[in-house]
């Protein structure tokens, strides 16, 4: 049996998270920096990464305290005999909070450190739950879900990526430019709305009409294998231009909502495209914009209709979170680094 402990600060969340072979998540803690970059309308790197160095410690105090407590009560606590830290990509500064904490733990504990992919990390994180359901069988058994088609949205990219055998992976279209959780970022930005702006414009979209306002699709066609939303957010900014001052509170709502359905449109568009292609065995979701509603429902009818399972993410995990960066290390060791060091740009 393996018992990991990760830490993730590839980004503005310090996360922590114990995950065991056998019993799953033991321990997990998420400490969002929201408040501090909010009034900046985005991620400072310096103040991350200051952040960071405050908050890596309190963590892992709240984890020894919770320990202490759970182990007196519980055969499944099990040791902890590998650490694992994402290393890339993300912001550097960020990144090297973690690792060294990770690293000095690891020196501490006579420990392996495995390096993890934050993306193969997002990517996982939507296998966590069948995982759940039968940790003894997973091993045996998530092979039938592969080949699949995943759906990786996040702050920083959108990709839909082809899953194979022994978790190897193959892009199959990417941005081109702004990511899809950028769009929303931006938009809101436009419309008004604090940072970040995807979960803004979703409660905001909740009361408004999303057939009111028609903007921009890129790539529509199948044979354009790549995505592209900066174009969307010009168009909200002439539209912007064009409403007075004093219709625009009244039709904020209409905005958020077709500006929202036009995002989730197209990713889908594309996912169906492929679908079409070939035959996978699942679908998966995974990065922060997993946890919208309308795309998670739009991507169930498409699984639906294709008769093939969804695999997505706990609504916890869809964001930047260390229970990810673990299960990747513990189920995907072939694609850690044995000697993390920093990958600020580490690609797929
Ligand atoms: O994966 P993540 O936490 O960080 C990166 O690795 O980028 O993703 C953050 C992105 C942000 O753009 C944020 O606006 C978006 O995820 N997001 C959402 C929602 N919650 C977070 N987008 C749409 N709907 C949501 N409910
Ligand atoms: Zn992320």
């Amino acid at each position: 049996m393996s018992c990991v402990l990760a830490i993730e600060s590839s980004c503005d969340d310090a996360g922590l998270a114990v995950f065991s072979s056998e019993a799953g998540i033991l321990y997990e803690s998420t400490q969002s920096q929201l408040n501090l970059h909010r009034r900046y309308g985005g991620v400072v790197p310096g103040l991350a990464a200051r952040e960071h160095l405050r908050s890596i410690p309190l963590l892992l105090e709240d984890l020894r305290e919770s320990r202490n407590m759970v182990s007196q009560g519980s055969r499944d606590v099990a040791e902890i005999n590998r650490l694992a830290v994402t290393t890339g990509p993300g912001l550097a500064a960020s990144l090297a909070m973690g690792l060294q904490a990770a690293q000095a733990l690891a020196a501490a504990g006579q420990k392996p450190l495995q390096g993890v992919h934050h993306l193969r990390g997002h990517l996982l994180s939507a296998w966590i739950p069948l995982f759940e359901r039968e940790p003894a069988s997973f091993h045996s058994r998530y092979s039938d879900f592969l080949p699949q088609l995943a759906l990786l949205v996040s702050g920083g990219h959108t990709l839909l990526l082809e899953l194979e055998a022994h978790w190897e992976l193959r892009v199959l279209a990417a941005t081109v430019d702004d990511a899809a959780g950028e769009a929303l970022d931006k938009g809101a930005k436009l419309l008004g709305l604090p940072y970040p702006g995807g979960p803004e414009i979703e409660q905001e979209a909740l009361g408004g009409n999303p057939h009111t306002y028609d903007f921009p699709k890129a790539f529509v066609k199948a044979e354009d294998r790549k995505f592209s939303f900066s174009g969307l957010k010009t168009s909200l900014r002439y539209l912007l231009e064009k409403i007075p001052n004093e219709a625009f509170p009244s039709q904020r709502a209409d905005l958020c909502a077709s500006y929202q359905k036009t995002v989730v449109d197209t990713l889908c568009l594309k996912t169906r495209q492929m679908l079409l292609e070939k035959r996978f065995a699942s679908l998966g979701l995974s990065g922060g914009v997993a946890a919208n509603g309308l795309l998670r429902a739009e991507l169930e009818a498409l699984a639906r209709e294709f008769s093939i399972p969804l695999l997505r993410p706990h609504p916890r995990h869809a964001g930047d979170n260390a229970a990810m960066i673990a299960f990747a290390a513990l189920m995907d060791p072939k694609h850690t680094q044995a000697s993390p060091a920093l990958e600020p740009s580490w690609r797929l």
